[in-house]
């Protein structure tokens, strides 16, 4: 079967209480070892995503360094383009290839900033990012294998419609706690279990304090 969307693989770590950062943004949880882990993975994908916040907060390359390989594409959901001049991405990316999703609430004026860094700009979704029309798109680039690396409110922009094809999460060893800590996935959530989808245990893989699970959905 062709599919008309690319292979979704959703990875984050974890704290215990299924956290993936402090009320602070704090997400360092992962051992150097799982971080080896992550970049392995990266180099096997076509293309890595995330949300706004994750780029503000986290300031991060998304290339493969722990590792020898390929980077993949870097591709950030910013329905405005407001990302910053001096992150980390943009100072980089006129030697990585990197996507902006944008929607239709952006000026003029700010996709040409945008293009002028050395961004591609694609536009979908009036309001917030229809990530299902965004996936077609990346299909027809020829990115076979995502790779969604969070936060929380864009992995449920991904679960709730279905997106997700698998799940590699890092259970390490921290408690975080606190109602206005950042989970797995955020957004309105499911109403009843049944509408969850059910996931089916592949994999568990010990890392020293670690433990790696990788579900199929
Ligand atoms: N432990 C881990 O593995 C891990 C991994 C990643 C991130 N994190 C942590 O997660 C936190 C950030 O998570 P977060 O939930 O606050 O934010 P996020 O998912 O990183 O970003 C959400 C923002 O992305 C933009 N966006 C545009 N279209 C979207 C769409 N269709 N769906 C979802 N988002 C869309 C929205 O801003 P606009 O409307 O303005 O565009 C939205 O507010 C950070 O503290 C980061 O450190 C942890």
């Amino acid at each position: 079967m062709v599919r008309s969307r690319p292979y979704v693989i959703l990875s984050a770590a974890i704290s215990l209480d299924g956290k993936i950062a402090t009320k602070t943004g704090d997400s360092r949880l992962s051992s150097r070892e799982d971080l080896v882990r992550v970049h392995k993975l990266r180099s096997n994908v076509d293309a890595v995503l995330i949300g706004k916040h994750t780029m503000i907060i986290d300031n991060p390359y998304l290339t493969v360094r722990y590792v020898k390989g390929k980077n993949p594409v870097r591709i950030i959901l910013d329905s405005n383009g407001y990302i910053k001049s001096n992150s980390k991405i943009i100072q980089t990316c006129r030697k990585i290839p990197t996507i902006i999703a944008v929607s239709e609430k952006i000026s003029e004026k700010n996709i040409s900033r945008l293009q002028r860094y050395g961004l591609e700009v694609i536009k979908c979704g009036h309001k917030n990012i229809n990530v299902k029309k965004l996936l077609y798109i990346l299909k027809k680039k020829n990115i076979k294998k995502l790779l969604v690396e969070g936060g929380g409110t864009t992995n449920w922009s991904f679960f709730k419609d279905g997106l997700v094809d698998e799940i590699i999460v890092t259970l390490t060893p921290f408690i975080l706690g606190g109602k206005n800590a950042i989970s797995l996935i955020e957004g309105d959530g499911f109403g009843k279990i049944s509408k969850s989808c059910s996931l089916k245990l592949k994999n568990i893989h010990r890392l020293k304090n670690e433990l790696v699970l990788r579900y199929t959905v």
